[in-house]
This record gives structure tokens, C-alpha cells and sequence, in this order.
């Protein structure tokens, strides 16, 4: 239901009116990092002291509570539900709510599901609400600029043709939609300097960083690798 009667969207400017900034970070091609660059971008700006809040967008894959080690934590309900402080970031994601099992979820359904969480979250004062988008150019991209059209795409690719072709077409999809970027970062940086993305600043590069995987779930440790602190000086950047 998102028709004239549906009373959800007038909703979610309101429960996100103490959100000063919002960042989609997005790449529409999978496997590139979002999920990583959202986690540990939301871990890093609570050090830095700011309020931080992510959302996992990937219904069918979230990953976020994986990486941020969420454990039993649950939201609490208060007129709506609140996202619960993980490692000092306000988490929401649909895992939550699955028990660990897959969200198989058509077209209609995710769109609704995701209007749904946004209208029901309070996410109370932030100052910065990071978006962990699922790949592809598709529906949840396109609601998120319907829903929440003061986001700013912050843009995950590699150095692989595949992954930057897929960036400029929906880069240039999105700012025909007047969606604002707050610039591109490059994952899995090879060496070779990425060619410039029109209308899209490169804010900077993340190396393969093999000490990833095993701090997966432990935030503490997340924030102290080399991956954490070449996104920090990113974050530096965006701030
Ligand atoms: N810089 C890096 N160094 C080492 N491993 C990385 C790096 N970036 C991402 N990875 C690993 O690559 C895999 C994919 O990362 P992630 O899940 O963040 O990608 P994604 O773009 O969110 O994927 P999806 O499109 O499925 O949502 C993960 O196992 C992650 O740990
Ligand atoms: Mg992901």
C-alpha cells in the first residue's frame, strides 16, 4: 500500500527531522564493499563523537549487524521502534526481525518493507544516518531518492571496468534525478590512479586489507585496521 491513502510517507520526513545528514552509500554493482564502507564509516563517526545511525537497506542480504557484531541487541519499541546503540551506532536493519533466516521479498513487497521501517524508526537526534543500499540501480535506490530526496550518494567502486562503467551510468542516472553525490570512493585500490567521474569528487582509496575478515564483528578491532584508517581520513573529507 503506498497509494493517495497510504499515510506512511508524510511520516518519514518527520522521523527524520532530527537526521541532519543523510548518506546512501551505493555502487549498484555487489560484492564491492558497500556493506563494509557503511559499517565502518557509521563506527567511525561515533569516535569521532558525532551521532551516528545505520540502516541496512539490504533486506535480503543484510550484513550490517554481522559486521558490527549487533549480537542479541533489539530494537526497543516507543512509539515506533528505536534502533538499538550498537558500539555506539543506532542500528536498524530487517535481520532484526528474521531470526537469521532469508527476507524473500518481491518488488512491491521490498519497496514497502523499506517504507515501512522508515516511517516506524525513530531514530531521535543524528548527525549523520549512513544508508547501506543493496546492489543494483533498482528499486531501493529509486525509493530511497522518492522517500528521503535529501540523500547524498556516497559511491563504492573498484578499479575494475565492470564496477566504474556501472558507477558513471547510475552516477548519471541519479544527478539526471537531481540527486546530490557526495563523492566516489575507490575499494580495492590496484595502484593505478581511477579516471575522474564526471560531477563526483574521488574522495579517496581503500587497499585490500586481509586483516578484515577477522575483525568482522568486533568493532574495536574494525577500527583498527588499516581499512578503518584510510576510510577515516575519508570521513575527514565528508564531514
Ligand atoms: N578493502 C577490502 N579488503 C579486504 N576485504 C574486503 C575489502 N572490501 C570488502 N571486502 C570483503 O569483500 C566482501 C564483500 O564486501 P561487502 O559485503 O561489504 O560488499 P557489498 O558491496 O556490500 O556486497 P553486496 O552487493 O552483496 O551488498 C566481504 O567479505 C568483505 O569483507
Ligand atoms: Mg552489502
Amino acid at each position: 500500500m503506498s497509494g493517495p491513502i497510504d499515510p506512511r510517507p508524510a511520516v518519514i520526513a518527520k522521523r527524520l527531522s532530527g537526521v541532519r545528514r543523510v548518506l546512501a552509500v551505493t555502487g549498484w554493482k555487489g560484492g564491492i564493499g558497500k556493506s563494509l564502507v557503511s559499517s565502518t564509516l557509521a563506527l567511525l563517526l561515533a569516535r569521532r563523537g558525532l551521532q551516528s545511525g545505520l540502516f541496512d537497506l539490504d533486506f535480503s542480504g543484510a550484513c550490517d549487524h554481522l559486521i558490527l557484531g549487533a549480537g542479541a541487541a533489539f530494537p526497543a519499541e516507543e512509539k515506533g521502534i528505536v534502533p538499538p546503540l550498537v558500539a555506539g551506532v543506532r542500528l536498524m536493519s530487517a535481520a532484526f526481525f528474521s531470526k537469521g533466516r532469508a527476507v524473500p521479498l518481491r518488488g512491491a513487497e521490498a519497496s514497502s518493507a523499506m517504507l515501512e521501517l522508515l516511517a516506524i524508526t525513530q531514530w531521535g537526534e543524528l548527525d549523520c544516518l549512513v544508508l547501506d543500499m543493496p546492489p543494483g540501480i533498482g528499486d531501493a535506490g529509486l525509493d530511497v531518492v522518492r522517500w528521503i530526496p535529501r540523500a547524498e550518494l556516497l559511491v563504492v567502486t573498484t578499479p575494475s571496468l565492470l564496477a566504474r562503467e556501472s558507477a558513471k551510468r547510475a552516477l548519471e542516472l541519479f544527478g539526471r534525478l537531481g540527486v546530490q553525490t557526495a563523492g566516489v570512493v575507490e575499494n580495492l585500490r590496484r595502484g593505478e590512479p581511477l579516471p575522474a567521474f564526471e560531477g563526483a569528487e574521488l574522495l579517496g582509496a581503500l587497499d585490500f586489507d586481509s586483516g578484515l575478515e577477522g575483525a568482522l564483528g568486533d568493532p574495536e578491532r574494525l577500527l583498527n585496521t588499516d581499512f578503518a584508517r584510510s576510510l577515516d581520513v575519508i570521513a575527514g573529507k565528508l564531514l
